[in-house]
């Protein structure tokens, strides 16, 4: 079989909200919007980091990602603070279907799975270790490899190159529309994990040619 299943990581394996119980305690009621604020941050970094040609490690973006906010919000935080909630960051929780679902998958079928991430290797390996998933992937295929970001059509070119398989027998498995989107655009099949049913997809770019509430439908809808 030579279909592979790419998981993205963040917000997608890994539940990048699990950050939030330390920002309550540093930044107490502005924490939702710190939070949000963060995550877009990071990922507007990445992406014009991409358009810059001038690509970082993505835990730069994060870092910087914080650093805004901080300031946006005058929330002040202490370089101590900082250093913490991005140590954090390197050990957030995965999402509590990820686990049961990747076993079931594993035991069901003998679809390939890999971990697909503007994360480095290292970070990304870290993660799915600390969180117990990492066994269920054969491999971790980092955008480090090319120095560009998700949605860049390289990071996704490269990724079915070094799969060894045709860009359709790639299905992205993914929380982030702008990411299947990216996916889609450049041959991918495409599977969004719809985990709020208040959660809008773009309204250009195409559709998902799958959309499941989470991984454990994925699993019932393709074992
Ligand atoms: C990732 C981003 C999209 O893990 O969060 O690639």
């Amino acid at each position: 079989m030579s279909t592979v299943l790419a998981f993205d990581v963040y917000g997608t394996l890994i539940d990048t909200q699990g950050i939030n119980e330390q920002l309550q305690e540093l930044v107490g009621d502005q924490t939702p919007t710190f939070s949000q604020r963060w995550r877009d941050k990071q990922l507007e970094y990445a992406f014009r980091r991409s358009l810059m040609g001038a690509y970082a490690d993505f835990s730069q973006c994060t870092r910087d990602g914080l650093e805004f906010v901080d300031r946006a919000l005058q929330t002040q935080l202490s370089d101590n603070d900082k250093d913490a909630l991005m140590a954090t960051y390197g050990r957030l929780p995965a999402f509590t279907d990820a686990a049961d679902a990747l076993a079931r998958l594993a035991d069901s079928s003998k679809l390939r799975c890999v971990a697909f991430s503007n994360g480095s290797r290292e970070a990304v390996n870290g993660l799915l270790e600390q969180a117990g998933i990492l066994e269920y992937f054969e491999d971790i295929v980092s955008v480090e490899e090319v120095k560009r970001f998700k949605p860049d059509p390289a990071v996704y070119a490269h990724l079915h190159n070094r799969l060894e398989v045709a860009a359709q027998d790639v299905w992205l498995i993914s929380s982030n529309p702008f990411d299947l989107i990216g996916a889609k655009h450049a041959g991918l099949h495409v599977t969004w994990i719809r985990r709020s049913a208040e959660a809008p997809f773009d309204t250009w770019g195409g559709e998902p040619d799958m959309t499941v509430s989470d991984l454990n439908e994925l699993v019932d809808r393709i074992t």
